[in-house]
């Protein structure tokens, strides 16, 4: 009775161990895996903390680069008669803008009205292919790209049209 108590207990102690052993060697693997899957990307690129990406992320200085090229486009895209062209850079242009709001939301609600404003009307011409609608709501939108950077401390930006069609797409309609 009492060598079986014995037995027994050494079974039990071998069992804990071993049970203590596999628990801490499969913690210890997966802790490690989890440290190397949280510090690099699949591509072996360190991960950016949400600030670091916040950081990163497109400034209103490189979006308004892509705006004021899509302006252009679309100026010339509808007064050239491609009027769907025109459609799309208006399209391009909002979308453009949605991601300014997201990534510099201090400036959401200035671009929100400008999208509701200016670049809806101009959509809205632009959709009823109006030559005369056209003109007058350019001329709204323009002076409204140029009051909101004066109002965003960046009065020495003003855009205007180049006076030159840009070269690389087919602005007259397409058949
Ligand atoms: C929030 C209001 C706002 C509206 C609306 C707006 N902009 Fe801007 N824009 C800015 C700000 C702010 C800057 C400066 C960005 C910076 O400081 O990083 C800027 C800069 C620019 C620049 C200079 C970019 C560069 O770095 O070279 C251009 C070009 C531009 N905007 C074009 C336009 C055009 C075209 C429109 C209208 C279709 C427009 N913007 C509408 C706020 C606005």
């Amino acid at each position: 009775m009492k060598r079986f108590l014995v037995v027994a207990l050494a079974i039990a102690t071998a069992g804990l161990m071993l049970a203590l052993a596999v628990g801490c060697d499969s913690g210890s693997s997966s802790s490690s895996s989890t440290t190397s899957e949280a510090t690099t990307s699949p591509g072996g690129h360190t991960i950016l903390t949400p600030a670091e990406l916040t950081d990163a992320a497109p400034g209103l200085g490189t979006i308004m680069q892509e705006i004021g090229q899509r302006n252009w486009y679309l100026y010339y895209s509808a007064t050239g008669g491609n009027w769907d062209l025109a459609a799309y850079q208006a399209k391009e242009l909002g979308e453009a803008m949605e991601t300014g709001t997201i990534t510099r939301p201090k400036h959401e609600e200035a671009l929100d009205k400008f999208m509701k404003d200016s670049l809806d009307p101009l959509t809205a011409a632009i959709k009823a292919k109006d030559g005369a609608q056209f003109e007058s709501a350019w001329k709204n939108e323009v002076a409204a790209c140029n009051a909101c950077h004066a109002e965003a401390g960046h009065k020495y930006i003003v855009w205007s049209l180049p006076d030159t069609p840009p070269q690389d797409l087919q602005l007259g309609p397409v058949s």
